[in-house]
């Protein structure tokens, strides 16, 4: 039996818990297994952007997630910010890569400076020293030069920096359109096939 192939997925305390939930549900819908790290700040956004309180309890937090939104249970599992033990933590683990969704500029600060004092930051670490794909959903405005500048040392670190910037030649209608279109970016960068969003020249768009 082969493997499910597995992404982590890091959510921080930025504005657009959206974001990280509807790669979630990509991922879920396409069979990919996903570990997921909360971070404080990101339950408290969660909780405040999409009135989903997540109980301590980590399988309680699963269900919640689960019943919440459209996602198979057994396709992810959550872990603890604080849980130096998970397997994200180790370079040995076999993963395709982390997505940091959304990303605060202080969970970004700590990345670009190898401060590896939680998980989410010590998985980013690792996928950087691993040479894995990290892809960074950068939220702020404006930036300031801090900002900046570790976004651009991190990229030439080889992760990606991919602010959740919408574009309009789609003619969105719904916010549900503006967000699938960012995911659609995400899942562009991570190899994953979708149709979230019209490709410029092709159709019209389908959910995937
Ligand atoms: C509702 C809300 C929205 C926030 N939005 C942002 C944001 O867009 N970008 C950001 O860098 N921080 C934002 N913050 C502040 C971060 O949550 C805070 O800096 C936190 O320490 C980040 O910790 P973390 O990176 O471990 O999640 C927001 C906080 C709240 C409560």
């Amino acid at each position: 039996m082969t493997e499910k192939k597995r992404w982590v997925l890091g959510i921080t305390g930025a504005s657009g818990a959206v974001y990280g939930i509807r790669l979630l549900e990509v991922l879920s819908a396409r069979g990919f297994g996903v570990d997921v790290i909360l971070s404080e700040a990101g339950r408290q956004v969660l909780r405040e952007e999409m009135k989903i309180a997540l109980p301590e309890d980590l399988d309680a937090a699963r269900e919640t997630l689960s019943k919440n939104f459209n996602l198979d249970a057994s396709t992810f599992c959550i872990y603890r910010n604080n849980d130096f033990e998970a397997s994200a933590a180790s370079g040995s683990y076999r993963c395709e890569g982390m997505v940091i969704a959304p990303c605060s500029m202080g969970t970004l600060a700590a990345v670009a400076h190898g401060l590896a004092s939680n998980l989410i930051r010590r998985a980013a670490d690792v996928m950087l020293k691993q040479r894995r794909t990290l892809i960074l959903l950068a939220r702020e405005t404006p930036f300031s030069a801090i900002h900046l500048e570790n976004m651009l040392s991190l990229s030439r670190l080889g992760a990606v920096i991919l602010p959740p910037i919408p574009a309009f030649y789609q003619q969105p209608k719904t916010v549900a359109d503006l967000v699938d279109f960012v995911t659609g970016r995400v899942l562009d960068v991570m190899g994953v096939d979708h149709t979230l969003y019209r490709r410029w020249g092709e159709g019209e768009n389908q959910n995937p």
